[in-house]
């Protein structure tokens, strides 16, 4: 039975429903879930949701199960068959300040692979596989330190060319994805290398198809289309030591579960879960990057965009975990707060995607502060009672947030 009762005689063991509110608008990943937490309804009445439905068939009173131990080698197809609500939290093991050096140095080193990498292929010269592989370990110790320093970079670093950053844009992305599902460190660094790869079939695609302003026609489309098996041709051609799946992430990274992608119009299951990463990630650097033609979407517009291929492109869960991976309001975004300040989001939280950690750097005049502030908006003691507003464009936000992560371009 359904009953709609006040978010304050919430009970641990009661099935919500429904929140009532649209996805963007609730703390949670789904209108429905059963409480098992305390701190589950807390973020209700702290989002302001007064009133919620239960589902009283489905609700029972046992307290918190324990969690299940994390296997030590899971099989990908089984993490990503698992409730989404088992993915682990991801909890830095070093502090955001201490990594974030590290991180822009991985980053700038990996930046320098990608173009080498550009130009070999280019000039039909061997790929250096090991020089891309240790860099993407690198990446892979990094993102396992703290993952945000790295995503974190990816929004601040705006002004690199998106040839070279857009495969170790994808790349950092998937690896935080594959982190959040409870890949292994092996199954990242094969995930890190297949993200790099992934799009190195456009490299003989012709410049007037794939730089064109306007729509592609039918015959064009085609072609830009041909991309996919073309970099995984390139990367059987060379004839690389390199997993399998490295090869299946850079063909498959177009496939839509209806069967609507290219170039083997893979179903469902058949899609290989690592393309699958790279899929979406790729989708959302595509919207989220400036490019010549356009600006790119704020974060939670490409997020909402996603979603709404959300069955028919991805499978639900996986659009919900990478969700959860991304956050609503990545590290490195400009945020309203509802008393009018201006903050910098340093760190997410997987479970709790609407009260990241920020950095408070504004007044509501928008006057910079000398000494900022760190604010965990997921601690009702740092609080304040300081919820955000909106994300301000980097455009209208009147400061660089790159300065408030003692940020060096290299
Ligand atoms: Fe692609
Ligand atoms: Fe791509």
């Amino acid at each position: 039975m359904i009953r709609k009762i006040s978010t304050k005689s919430l009970e641990v063991g009661m099935f919500v429903s429904d929140v009532g509110r649209t996805w963007l608008n609730h703390p949670w990943k789904s209108k429905s879930r059963l409480l098992t937490e305390r701190s589950e309804i807390d973020e209700l009445i702290a989002f302001g949701i007064e009133e919620v439905y239960i589902d009283t068939g489905k609700s029972v009173k046992s307290p918190q199960a324990p969690p299940k131990p994390r296997p030590t080698s899971p099989d990908i197809k089984r993490v990503v068959r698992a409730p989404v609500n088992a993915s682990k939290p991801v909890e830095p093991t070093v502090p955001m300040e201490t990594e974030f050096p590290k991180a822009a140095k991985a980053y700038a080193k990996a930046l320098d692979t990608s173009k080498a990498l550009v130009a070999a292929c280019r000039m039909n010269k061997r790929i250096e596989v090991n020089e891309v592989q240790e860099d993407v370990d690198e990446l892979v110790e990094s993102v396992s330190r703290n993952r945000d320093a790295l995503t974190a970079l990816i929004k601040l670093r705006h002004f690199d060319d998106y040839t070279y950053t857009h495969s170790l844009n994808v790349s950092v992305l998937s690896i935080s994805a594959g982190k959040t599902l409870g890949l292994t460190n092996q199954e990242l660094k094969i995930l890190g290398l297949g993200t790099m790869f992934h799009d190195l079939g456009k490299l003989r695609i012709p410049d007037n198809i794939l730089n064109k302003p306007g729509k592609l026609s039918d015959d064009e489309f085609a072609i830009m289309r041909s991309h996919a098996a073309l970099s995984a041709e390139i990367l059987t051609e060379q004839n690389l030591n390199v997993d399998d799946q490295v090869i299946k992430v850079a063909r498959s990274h177009h496939e839509r579960i209806d069967g609507s992608g290219y170039p083997d119009h893979l179903q469902g299951d058949q899609i290989p879960p690592l393309a699958t990463i790279c899929g979406l990630s790729d989708v959302y650097d595509a919207l989220t990057s400036d490019r010549v033609y356009h600006k790119g979407m704020l974060p939670h517009d490409a997020l909402k965009f996603i979603y709404s291929l959300r069955g028919s492109h991805f499978q639900p869960d996986w659009v919900d975990r990478f969700v959860q991976s991304v956050g609503i309001y990545p590290p490195g975004s400009v945020v309203e707060l509802n008393t009018g300040h201006r903050a910098v989001v340093m760190e997410v939280h997987n479970r709790s995607l609407l009260t990241p950690l920020i950095k408070v750097v504004a007044d509501p005049n928008g006057q910079l502060y000398q000494r900022t502030k760190l604010v965990d908006l997921s601690k009702p003691a740092e609080n304040q009672g300081w919820t955000i507003n909106r994300v301000v464009p980097p455009s209208e936000a009147g400061f660089e947030p790159a300065n408030f992560f003692n940020f060096t371009a290299q």
